[in-house]
């Protein structure tokens, strides 16, 4: 029976799904989620940026039907979209598994983070579309062993991300993240815990509690390291060098996507080591505080290396028109990191479809709207931008801004 004073569990907005978040998560998890770093500027910028930009829209004589499926990286995609690799832990029991199947229900790919909760082999059984996230962690050795566990386990290709820089302390403060749920954790974070007996009902009805390891760092036949375990390795592995992206490229032989890139020198410089797709993107802005918005990098590192690689973006995505909108500067698809997240607080696998399905409505309205019948068909003249918008970050002519 559908109780008339139950809540419908739809929701019309990805705002709205952060709201449910807010209310269904304990705060440390929410916290855990928003991210940021230091000032907040480019989390906020990532989001802002998008509102600048506006649309030309025709009044009659659209097409009647439009295609969103696009090809990305060898795989074909019922829009221009893809889970981003996010390592977070505790949202909901069903964790990445549940988000996979989402995806592969709606035709798109998933992005599996080294530090997801689940093992990327129930991952990969749950969505065949999914794309393993690597960090530099551990040297080449150790970085071909998780290779080859990816490559067995059957992804369709690597996400490498290499833009982490340490970035510690937010103002408005981040939460405490235990190294596991022992007793004195638990008591920690009872008070938190019990304010959102929903979330916890869910996880009890999973007969499970989160464990806080990342399944997809263990060494073959060793057990599952935590997050700490695993972050201490990565903070005393030295940063990788291009001539390690050239080697990773060469270990890795099938679809690579690097993702982090924001300046056209370095986009360049991917492509000359044989990489051939990559994300303009800031880690959601969890990462270097003050890198601008990557809809406003994205314009210079498609027209320099477009043609060569393909160019997606990430970052600040929460509808389907600021899809459309990184599609006519020049990206071929994007990726989703706290959208998905928010969906998949607010109502498991069923809110992560929700998510997907409100980003097609949004492109779909949006191509209607520009008089457009295909993603494909998307100019840069579809778009408003307004002077002084874009950032042509280490261009040769370009040193900053313009
Ligand atoms: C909580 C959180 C955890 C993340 N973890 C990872 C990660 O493990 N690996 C990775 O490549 N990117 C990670 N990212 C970055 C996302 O993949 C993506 O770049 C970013 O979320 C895009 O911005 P958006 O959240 O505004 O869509 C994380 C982002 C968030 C918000």
């Amino acid at each position: 029976m559908d109780w008339p004073w139950r809540q419908n569990p739809w929701f019309e907005t990805v705002a709205e799904a952060q709201r449910r978040a807010r209310r269904r998560l304990p705060r440390s998890v929410y916290a855990a989620l928003v991210a940021g770093s230091e000032r907040g500027v480019t989390v906020d910028d990532n989001v802002a940026a998008f509102a600048e930009l506006g649309f030309a829209p025709h009044v009659v004589g659209q097409p009647p039907k439009r295609d969103l499926a696009v090809e990305v990286l060898g795989q074909r995609l019922s829009m221009p979209v893809l889970i981003s690799p996010t390592g977070v832990q505790a949202v909901h029991p069903e964790a990445e598994v549940a988000v996979a199947r989402a995806a592969a229900n709606r035709g798109v790919a998933m992005g599996l983070s080294s530090f997801a909760s689940k093992p990327l082999e129930e991952v990969v059984a749950a969505n065949p579309q999914t794309f393993f996230q690597v960090y530099w962690v551990g040297g080449r050795d150790a970085i071909a062993r998780r290779l080859d566990r990816a490559k067995r386990a059957g992804v369709a290709g690597v996400i490498v991300t290499l833009d982490w820089s340490f970035a510690v302390g937010r103002d408005w403060g981040s939460p405490w993240i235990p190294e596991k749920l022992d007793l004195q954790a638990m008591v920690k974070l009872a008070p938190e815990v019990l304010a959102r007996p929903r979330w916890l009902a869910e996880w009890l009805r999973h007969g499970q509690l989160p464990d806080l390891t990342v399944p997809n760092m263990a060494e073959p036949g060793e057990p599952a390291p935590t997050f700490f375990g695993a972050y201490g390795q990565w903070m005393q592995t030295p940063p990788p060098t291009w001539d390690d992206v050239r080697w990773l490229v060469e270990t890795w032989e099938g679809p690579l996507l690097l993702k982090g890139v924001v300046r056209v020198d370095d986009a360049k410089r991917a492509r000359d080591c044989g990489v051939r797709a990559i994300s303009v993107s800031n880690h959601g802005g969890n990462n270097l505080d003050g890198t601008p918005a990557t809809i406003r990098a994205l314009p210079a590192v498609a027209d320099a290396v477009g043609d060569d690689v393909e160019v997606l973006l990430d970052g600040g995505i929460r509808r389907g028109g600021d899809v459309v909108k990184a599609l006519c500067l020049g990206a071929k698809a994007v990726l989703i990191g706290r959208a998905a997240l928010w969906g998949l607080a607010a109502n498991g696998q069923a809110g992560v479809e929700n998510v997907l399905d409100l980003l097609r409505s949004g492109i779909e309205s949006t191509l209607m709207g520009l008089g457009r019948a295909s993603v494909k068909e998307l100019e840069r003249r579809d778009v408003l931008v307004p002077p002084g918008f874009t950032r042509a970050l280490g261009a040769d002519d370009q040193p900053s801004g313009a």
